[in-house]
């Protein structure tokens, strides 16, 4: 039995020439990047390569980027830094955002006594920004808005540059967790308002355990991780070279492919929603929207009344060689409700989830089997 992925949101193989980048570090360099000799000079010159060529991606400067462990490890440096060295008393986020945020922002809540204020979301996830302006006017001083760009369950993509816009007229700081749309979206930082941006290296086909934060040259940031002088002294710890060299290596694939993968995602997404349509009962309902302007074309989410069967669902998937998603990455597999889904429910919706993630490795066909399996399982 072949297998098929539809999980590629909560990690995206590796391509073919990262392995054989990495391969080419993890086999050739031998160095520290810190030694200053040729050994460990030829390291540092593979690190400053990647920067060089991750920071032009996104018209930013290369003192802009620091490399991190991922997402999360961007996600905590960028809310910590913000309430520890910029003195932010208060976070405007939404209620979708990943674990990585919302467990941090309880964290700085509990233990450091920071205003954390939700936005309201809609039936697809989506904010008013007239909303954010509100709060942020009701009190706009020492505030940072944390406000992921697409969301990892559902797909739904905020506007960030008009919320960059909204934070520069305030003089606010903004973040954005930008996980699941660096390597799909065009980001061009140049042009945007934003203070801080996180992004993971296994979400566009790098390597896990590997991502950057950007931080916009205006914010110079402290020691985070106490150390060595690493990343220009804020975080300490001989850098992961081959992670880094291969990080580089599949934003620059996605970047040059970028419009070939994405038709390829978008005919692909859209020949599944046609066949839930046509194929399935119509009680299965399409929780993402459908418009791929609107929607991170990766991610399609479907919720399936709740039923004795319903409940194997992810299981009878999983049994066929599919592997799909119940919400995020921490919860794939995992018979847990969505703080996604029951955001945008008001908690009202009974039913399961699944969330389908594509990548332009996907084809047509793995899509019909997919629909055949559910038919057969609903
Ligand atoms: C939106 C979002 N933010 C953050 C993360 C965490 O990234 P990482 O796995 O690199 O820690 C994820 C991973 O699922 C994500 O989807």
């Amino acid at each position: 039995m072949k297998s098929i992925y539809f999980d590629n949101a909560a990690s995206a193989p590796m391509l073919e020439s990262v392995v054989q980048s990495m391969s080419q570090v993890l086999m050739e360099m031998t160095g520290n990047p810190s030694g200053t000799h040729k050994h460990g000079r030829k390291c540092r010159a593979a690190i400053e390569k990647s920067r060089k060529s991750i920071a032009e991606n996104f018209n930013a400067s290369i003192g802009e980027i620091f490399f991190t462990s991922g997402g999360t490890e961007s996600n905590n440096t960028a809310l910590n830094c913000s309430v520890d060295q910029y003195g932010v008393q208060r976070i405007i986020t939404t209620p979708i955002e990943h674990p990585s945020v919302l467990n941090t922002l309880s964290f700085l809540k509990t233990k450091r006594g920071i205003q954390v204020e939700f936005l309201a979301v809609d039936n697809m996830g989506r904010i008013d920004l007239a909303e954010l302006e509100n709060k942020i006017n009701a009190q706009n001083d020492r505030t940072l808005v944390s406000i992921m760009h697409a969301n990892n369950e559902i797909g739904v993509i905020n506007p960030i540059a008009e919320i960059g816009e909204i934070c520069k007229s305030n003089n606010i700081l903004f973040h954005t967790d930008a996980v699941q749309t660096v390597g799909h979206l065009p980001i061009d930082l140049n042009s945007m308002y934003i203070s801080f941006l996180s992004a993971s290296g296994h979400k566009f086909h790098g390597p896990k355990g590997i991502g950057f934060l950007y931080v916009n040259s205006n914010n110079i940031i402290q020691p985070f991780i106490n150390g060595g002088s690493q990343e220009r002294n804020v975080r300490g710890g001989t850098e992961n070279l081959a992670g880094i060299v291969g990080m580089a290596e599949a934003l620059e694939y996605c970047k040059n492919n970028l419009d070939k993968k994405r038709q390829h995602v978008v005919a692909l997404r859209q020949y599944f929603i046609e066949k839930i349509k046509t194929a399935l009962p119509p009680t299965v309902k399409i929780m993402s929207m459908e418009d791929p302007e609107d929607c991170l074309y990766t991610i399609l989410n479907i919720m399936v009344p709740q039923t004795a069967k319903s409940d194997l669902l992810l299981m009878n998937l999983d049994i066929a060689g599919i592997s799909a998603s119940g919400g995020s990455a921490c919860s794939s597999g995992a018979e847990k409700g969505s703080h996604v889904i029951g955001a945008i429910t008001n908690n009202k919706q009974a039913g399961k989830s699944v969330r389908f993630s594509f990548s332009f490795l996907n084809t047509t066909e793995e899509v019909s089997q997919t629909i055949e399996v559910l038919k057969k399982s609903l």
